[in-house]
């Protein structure tokens, strides 16, 4: 799997860095906490969605475990307070070594590469990385690879059904269709609210 974005890193950089946040995000944007704090990007990739989320304030933590693409996502974001972690799910043992807390995390396209017990114990990691009122977005790819990685079907259930066992909020928004348009490809989005009630 990381061999497929070390491989061909700087073409899915550029592929990447082709889309514009606005629009990759349009269906959880009303959520965005309107007082920015201290982000996590999960599998940030070429760096687009930290720098967004730096230019509205936030500083970010980009974790990316591909390392060809982590030194070229570093170079965009490097005006930005943007820190980037070499770490991976399920456990991201580096990250936890900061004892933060996020008022929001990003999962974007990337659960999909791992396997069910892996995305469980992912979302065990990602969800006790929530800070007291915070934000956990997940966008789920579903639809055929062409590009020959691992992927899985995964239904959107399965994130609702954990996140409601940890007693956390949860929506699941309207299946859009992929941004590069690619056959057979829709994206979900499972948007995950911790609120604590004072
Ligand atoms: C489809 S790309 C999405 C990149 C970026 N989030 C975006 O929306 O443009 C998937 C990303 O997940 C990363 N990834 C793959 N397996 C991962 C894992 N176990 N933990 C964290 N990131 C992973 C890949 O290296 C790649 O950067």
């Amino acid at each position: 799997m990381l061999n497929y974005y070390n491989h061909n890193a700087k073409q899915l950089f550029d592929k990447y860095q082709s889309l514009d946040p606005d629009k990759v995000h349009a269906s959880w944007l009303r959520h965005l906490p309107q007082n920015p704090g201290l982000a996590l990007d999960v599998g940030g990739g070429s760096g687009r969605d930290a720098a967004w989320l730096a230019k509205r304030g936030w500083e970010v933590i980009v974790v990316e475990p591909a390392t060809v693409l982590l030194e070229l996502g570093q170079k965009t974001t490097g005006i930005y307070p943007v820190l980037w972690i070499n770490d991976c799910l399920p456990i991201l043992a580096k990250l936890q070594t900061y004892q933060h807390s996020f008022s929001l995390i990003l999962v974007s396209g990337v659960l999909m590469h791992l396997p069910y017990q892996q995305r469980i114990d992912s979302m065990e990691t990602l969800t006790g990385l929530m800070a007291k009122d915070s934000l956990l977005v997940v966008s789920l790819r579903q639809g055929p690879d062409s590009e020959g990685r691992e992927f899985y079907q995964v239904p959107a259930d399965e994130i609702v059904q954990f996140a409601e066992t940890k007693s956390l909020q949860v929506e699941v928004t309207n299946t859009l269709e992929d941004v590069l348009k690619r056959e057979g490809v829709t994206w979900q989005t499972i948007i995950v609210e911790k609120r604590v009630f004072r």
